[in-house]
């Protein structure tokens, strides 16, 4: 062993109370239910050397400062407090990467997953047949009463997609409750997407049908505290899912849906155009000049509502960046000319020049837009 990792005289004690188990909880306004769940986790999880740790992404009802206060009363509980970021399946991705237990699983804080199955998925886990361990709705003696008509079908339709699409065979891969090998998930850490809230899914996805992996069930709770975050944006989130893992990551979530606000763009400018030439008489180059300047403005705010979503701009922010995203659009309008440009002189076929510039034409917004715009803090 290298003279620096050695360790030193103490370590024989320290390392004695090791957890085998790491439990990641992401948290965003949950202060009510953290209390909670520290309790019956210290319950259920008796005679078991665990720890947990809280991902709270800076909540605005002060979540951190609860955890906070429970770690320092007692060194199994840790907090990482993310500012500047949102993201369900971020916080557990970096909460299961800051824990050096063997074994790790992701539940939320809200109840809703029962706490009493942990034992036996780490028994599962610990006798070495399995690698993965879900906490199932969906299989038999599961059960996800809870939910209303409609969240039970879209769950349903969403496990239907994501099994067709993904060839992915587990019952329920949309759970948010799992037991996972770490060294199995630091292999597929990686390449996972820290958009969205489907990590489960992406970690199956992405392993591609080589983690052993036995489903067990339970019954998914209701809240008692607080609300759900999960809005419909989570159906979009879904989807550039599959897509992305469908195409081998060729195509990233970000960039499609920058792609797909770039397209409702150009039905922004087109109407602007008409609208610009026919109701208030303006000749084309002031019209066409109108139509791609309002498109520019419905594309920030679209691109920073869903598109960047995560690290939506506020206040002030909103106007510089705007000012930033005009200018990246007017430099990517000459790429895009440009390049469409030197296609059609080569092969004077005008849709393929013309889809080639605007291809360069997004992909020079999104990558700038990425640096200058929506840049992380
Ligand atoms: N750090 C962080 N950041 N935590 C978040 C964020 C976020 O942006 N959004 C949600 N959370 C936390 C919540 O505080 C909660 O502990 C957990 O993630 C789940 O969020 P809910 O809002 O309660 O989701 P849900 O109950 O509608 O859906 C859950 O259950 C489904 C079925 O098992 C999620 O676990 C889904 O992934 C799952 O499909
Ligand atoms: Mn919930």
């Amino acid at each position: 062993m290298n003279e620096a990792i050695r360790p030193g005289p103490d370590s024989a004690q320290a390392g004695a109370d090791l957890p085998a188990l790491s439990v990641i909880v992401p948290t965003f306004n949950e202060r009510e239910n953290v209390p909670k769940l520290y309790r019956k986790l210290e319950a259920a999880l008796a005679g078991i050397a665990w720890e947990v740790i809280f991902v709270d992404d800076n909540s605005p009802d002060g979540t951190w400062d609860v955890v906070r206060n429970l770690a320092r009363a007692d060194r199994r509980v840790r907090c990482i407090r993310r500012v500047g970021r949102r993201g369900l399946s971020g916080a557990c991705i970096e909460g299961i990467l800051a824990s050096s237990a063997p074994y790790v699983a992701v539940m939320d804080a809200d109840l809703q997953h029962d706490e009493t199955i942990l034992p036996k998925m780490l028994a599962l886990l610990q006798s070495g047949e399995t690698e993965l361990v879900v906490g199932s709705r969906y299989v038999e003696g599961g059960s996800a009463d809870s939910f209303n008509k409609s969240r039970a079908g879209a769950s349903a339709f969403a496990t239907g997609i994501a099994k067709r699409v993904l060839g992915v065979s587990i019952a329920d891969p949309m759970s948010g409750f799992f037991m996972i090998r770490a060294d199995r998930f630091e292999h597929v850490a990686p390449q996972l997407s820290t958009q969205g809230f489907k990590i489960l899914l992406d970690v199956v996805a992405t392993a591609e049908g080589k983690l052993k992996t036995v489903e067990i069930p339970y019954t998914f709770g209701s809240r008692q505290y607080g609300e759900s975050k999960l809005d419909s944006m989570v159906a979009l989130d879904f989807l550039g899912l599959v897509l992305a893992k469908f195409t081998n990551d060729v195509v990233s979530l970000r960039f499609l849906m920058f792609a797909m606000v770039g397209a409702t763009g150009l039905f922004v400018h087109l109407g602007t155009l008409f609208f610009g030439l026919t109701a208030l008489d303006l000749p084309f180059p002031e019209a066409q000049g109108l139509g791609a300047f309002v498109a520019m403005t419905t594309n920030f705010i679209l691109n920073n509502f869903l598109t960047y979503r995560d690290q939506r701009l506020k206040g002030f922010a909103i106007l510089r960046g705007l000012l930033a995203f005009y200018l990246v659009c007017s430099v990517g309008l000459f790429a895009n000319v440009g390049v469409a440009f030197s296609v059609y002189d080569q092969e004077p076929i005008w849709w393929l020049a013309g889809a080639a510039g605007a291809l360069m034409g997004v992909v020079w917004n999104y990558a700038m837009s990425g640096l200058f715009v929506w840049r992380k803090r």
